[in-house]
């Protein structure tokens, strides 16, 4: 029979690249309680309706990128695309916009989107985010990418650039949009099909075309840039924000062509970009999305937000860092001879784990020589050998790996010495 593989845009996450994953999952979980963000986990699947209406049909997240089913009861059902949608979802659903408007989420977790699969896009990908729901300030726009700098800094990550723009509001994106359907059409001619073709339903997503001839029209002098449309109110905001940026050492690059891949945004959108990973160069993204909770029956509760993609941070921090600093080894290997030995340091292995000291246990059926191998493949700093001989004598056969002295120890002696060179491994 043949071997069943991996669908295509997945994969397994193990050891040794694990342990980078568990670098990133606990500073962004340390993050999350120091500036007390909650953490809520969500279905991997909700009601398709639910992304229909929030990320937007017009989108292409809703039109071509979601993994959608009819589930045997006829329900129609879909694999989480994102997070934001349904953190609002459950926000309104538990009425907190009644009984305590405002909130602070985090999320982290799987999302699903069927790509064309390549080097830092998949089907199936991890997210981490932030949502703060029921807060107008600008100032809750900066605590967002505040918070999405400090972690990106604490992981390690280096050259990053932060791309912010606004979408407008209510008032004055409308005019704007107009404004940009008018000199589209008259362009029309020029640009690729798939451009053509989002003119009249979402000429926004023009703006993000990769697309060489699509770029030329889009950047000519006389290109409409929403920037020169935006209101008082709209402009001010953005204003305050990088007010407040800058006083953080925070220095955005105002890009105007920043529209986003999904319809619930208004005012702010931000985006963290590397130069290191080619086309997929957006490490993070996020904005302010007031008209969310509008679509999901709800009207006027502001939220702001962002969700950073992980196996893209995780690429960057492979190219940019040494991978082995993140490694958890085993401090002791314990070796067992035969029988007597393996029942000798099974009950050792329980006191390390309560004095917390890593080890690795293998069993018996293989040469000495092997296990020595195997310990060092591994990294661990000392080997214990123990068989019959250690049991008679109530002994251990204790090896440092590192500077190769060998001795023999008693069980009483054992667990202090080792205590003690583990603390002074750890101090270096
Ligand atoms: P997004 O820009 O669609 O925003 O995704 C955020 C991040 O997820 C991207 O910057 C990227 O790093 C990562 N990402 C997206 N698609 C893939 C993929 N196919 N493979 C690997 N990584 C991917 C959102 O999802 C919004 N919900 C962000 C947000 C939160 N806005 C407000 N609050």
């Amino acid at each position: 029979m043949e071997k069943i593989t991996l669908p295509k845009g997945t994969k397994d996450i193990g050891d040794p690249e694990i342990f980078i994953w568990y670098h990133v999952e606990n500073i962004v979980r340390l993050e999350a309680a120091h500036y007390h963000y909650i953490e809520l986990r969500t279905p991997l699947f909700e009601h398709t309706e639910l992304f229909a209406r929030g990320v937007g049909e017009e989108t292409d997240i809703v039109q071509k990128e979601m993994y959608t089913f009819l589930d045997k009861g006829g329900r129609s059902v879909t694999l989480r695309p994102e997070g934001t949608a349904p953190v609002m979802r459950s926000y309104l659903e538990q009425s907190f916009h009644i009984h305590n408007p405002r909130m602070k989420y985090f999320y982290m977790g799987p999302m699903f989107r069927y790509e064309r699969p390549q080097a830092g896009r998949m089907r199936q990908f991890h997210q981490f985010g932030f949502e703060a729901i029921g807060f107008q300030s600008p100032a809750a726009d900066a605590e967002i990418i505040l918070l999405a700098d400090r972690i990106y800094k604490k992981i390690g990550l280096k050259n990053i650039r932060l791309e912010i723009n606004s979408l407008g509001c209510r008032k004055c994106k409308p005019q704007y949009l107009e404004t940009l359907k008018n000199y589209l059409r008259n362009q029309a001619a020029q640009f690729c099909k798939n451009c053509s073709n989002r003119i009249e339903t979402n000429p926004l997503r023009v703006l993000d075309c990769k697309n060489e001839s699509c770029q030329n029209i889009l950047h000519n002098e006389s290109f409409p840039i929403i920037q020169n449309f935006l209101c008082d109110e709209c402009r001010t905001h953005q204003n305050h924000l990088i007010g407040i940026l800058e006083s953080a050492q925070i220095h955005p690059v105002i890009n105007p062509y920043l529209v986003r891949g999904l319809d619930y945004y208004i005012k702010t959108t931000f985006e963290m970009k590397t130069e290191e990973l080619g086309a997929q160069n957006a490490i993070g993204g996020g904005g302010r999305y007031d008209n969310l909770s509008d679509a999901l029956g709800v009207k006027g509760i502001p939220g702001v937000g962002f969700a950073a993609g992980m196996e893209r941070i995780i690429l960057l921090l492979q190219k940019q860092s040494e991978s082995k600093a993140f490694f958890q080894k085993p401090f002791i290997y314990l070796s067992p001879l035969d029988q007597q030995g393996e029942n000798v340091l099974l009950k050792l292995s329980i006191v390390l784990d309560e004095k917390s000291i890593p080890f690795y246990l293998d069993f018996s059926d293989k040469s000495l020589k092997y296990h020595f191998k195997n310990a060092q493949r591994m990294d661990a700093s000392f080997i214990i050998i123990a068989g019959e001989n250690e049991h008679q004598t109530k002994t251990y056969t204790l090896k440092n790996l590192l500077s190769g002295e060998q001795k023999v120890v008693s069980q009483k002696t054992l667990i202090g010495d080792l205590l003690e060179a583990y603390q002074n491994v750890k101090n270096t």
